[in-house]
């Protein structure tokens, strides 16, 4: 038995890390309170089915799960502000609003194994509840801002619109898997993808506005920009709200803090206005979330506007020290992927003008600064180089859609650099019928998530077994019924015997894209991206 180990996602935190840690806590806490948020605390467990009620579509598998005595399904709270909202609107009396609630208290969700993120999340959060409007949102989000700036400064908050993306889809008149697949496109800022999936729907009045959205992330301009886009009436809204939101904010001192993303499509079914990130230099993603969610209180049986936010006091402490943070000082470090991609990318490089002379002659050395540039490169294994750039070490990547496919994970996906092509397919021996019968196919594979998501939306249940290399093998010693596998020139499969029975997706190098970097290093970052465009061209 192993008892000096904590669970995947926990750890123990000693003394100069608690002090910090606690440090911070005081100051956001005087912070909320001199700004009239008093504290509650809830339980630390609560019964599932109100998270199940509050959000249907929540993942269960996120959610640490006990049962009390009577067999009644308990979780370890996976957020804050659902047991707030339930408090709020089954407790409260009505002199009670517009009620200012502050928490410190932690989350705890399940994480997956070996991806270093923290399962237990000690949060501060304010909720406003009970009122709606800018002098609203000004309230919550002055109390964001104080709250970050009360421990040290280079923080960005940036804000968007549930709004914009909601009435534009609406006016779009797609099927809701379209929609979907717009919305992620948006959210995983691919731009070119995005141009492919609307190429239909040119003629529409929404088109021109939702293929700009991933890009309409910086200053003020950017409002303006997206009101030449569209006619849309809930966008056109929307852009004049959070103009006259921005003008309040910079009145109340915090206008070089404040950045748009009209691009921020997250968690749609939550929000229902205003929502809001902040980033800090040093912090690879989001140490801030918030946002207006009016229609969650409702749920417990009370209708109460509100908006809240939540900010990450462990990653707020770690991030503090690179408080001096200013965009353009530092350098660029991109992640190449070794190995299939490598000979491309570095010739892409050199197109692009950049001295590749050290990466091109043979060593062991594993980090390069390119001469005359701010650019640093790293090279890495496909699924190290999402690793090294979705925690920040790295701020861009060179990878393959393959291993995205495969790992997922948080980044901006921003370029499709169009070589490295080849595809996701279903094969097996010829002749053979994978799905004939009542036998549940046993498919082998190097990317079992790839081929379980493939499966699962076609409807069919299936035994996949992970296999490391030359899966092809599988088939042919009765193993598995099939692979899921890439295929390039198509020749393993044919010499020995095998053939395509599906295609699952194509595949090429992308560009991936640090969520912290793209808003922080905006600049930095596309000049890089227009210079490695640029080398494709040529
Ligand atoms: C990949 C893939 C196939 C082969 C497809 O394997 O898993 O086996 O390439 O290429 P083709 O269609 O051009 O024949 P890889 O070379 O990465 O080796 P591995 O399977 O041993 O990991």
């Amino acid at each position: 038995m192993n008892c000096i180990s904590t669970p995947e996602g926990t750890r123990d935190l000693l003394f100069s890390a608690t002090r910090a840690l606690r440090k911070t806590e005081r100051a956001v806490r005087e912070t909320l309170e001199k700004r009239g948020y008093e504290e509650i605390i809830t339980p630390v467990m609560e019964y599932y089915d109100v998270f199940l009620h509050a959000n249907p579509t929540q993942s269960q598998e996120v959610m640490v799960k006990a049962t009390d005595r009577n067999g009644r399904i308990c979780v370890m709270r996976p957020d804050n502000t659902t047991p707030i909202a339930r408090v709020a609107a089954s407790r409260f009396p009505d002199e009670a609003f517009p009620a200012h609630i502050y928490y410190c208290q932690k989350v705890i969700r399940a994480v997956a194994d070996d991806h270093g993120h923290r399962g237990e999340v000690l949060q501060v959060g304010a909720e406003l509840m009970g009122t709606d409007g800018l002098d609203a949102d000004l309230d919550i989000l002055s109390a964001a801002f104080d709250a970050l700036a009360s421990v040290g400064a280079g923080f960005r908050v940036e804000l968007g619109h549930a709004g914009i993306y909601k009435g534009l889809i609406s006016s779009l008149g797609v099927s809701e898997e379209t929609a979907e697949e717009i919305r992620t496109l948006i959210e995983n800022k691919s731009f070119a993808a995005l141009g492919d999936v609307l190429e239909p729907y040119r003629d529409r009045e929404a088109y021109r506005a939702l293929k700009a959205m991933p890009q309409l992330f910086g200053g003020v301009e950017v409002l303006e920009e997206a009101e030449r886009l569209t006619e849309n009436p809930e966008a056109r809204a929307a852009f004049a709200y959070l103009k006259a939101l921005l003008g309040a904010l910079t009145k109340a001192g915090h206008g070089d803090a404040v950045m748009i993303d009209l691009g921020l499509v997250h968690e749609l079914d939550y929000y229902t206005g205003v929502m809001f990130r902040g980033y800090a230099g040093g912090a690879g993603a989001a140490i801030l979330r918030g946002g207006r969610y009016n229609a969650l209180c409702g749920k417990f049986g009370r209708d109460l506007a509100a908006a809240g936010f939540a900010i990450d006091l462990e990653a707020l402490t770690e991030a503090a020290p690179a408080a001096g943070y200013a965009e353009g000082s530092g350098r660029i470090r991109i992640a190449l992927t070794k190995g299939r991609l490598e000979k491309k990318t570095l010739a892409l490089l050199k197109n692009s003008g950049y001295d590749i002379s050290e990466l091109e002659s043979p060593s062991r050395k594993l980090i390069f600064s390119l001469p005359g540039s701010d650019i640093e490169v790293v090279l890495a294994k496909a699924a190290d180089v999402i690793t090294y750039v979705e925690h920040g070490v790295c701020d861009m990547g060179v990878v393959g859609k393959d291993t995205i496919m495969e790992k997922g994970g948080s980044f901006y996906e921003m370029v499709d650099l169009g070589f490295g092509k080849c595809r996701f397919a279903v094969a097996t021996k010829k002749g053979r019928d994978v799905y004939g019968g009542y036998k549940m196919p046993v498919i082998a594979t190097k990317y079992p998530a790839v081929a379980k998501a493939f499966f699962e939306k076609k409807n069919i249940d299936v035994v996949t077994i992970k296999i490391e290399g030359s899966v092809e093998l599988a088939p042919l010693l009765e193993l598995a019924d099939a692979i899921v596998d890439i295929v390039e020139t198509g020749s393993t499969l044919r010499e020995n015997g095998l053939e395509v029975v599906e295609e699952v997706a194509p595949i090429s190098a992308r560009v991936i894209v640090n969520l912290a970097s793209a808003k922080l290093k905006k600049q930095q970052i596309q000049r890089v991206i227009g210079e490695l465009e640029r080398g494709l061209e040529e």
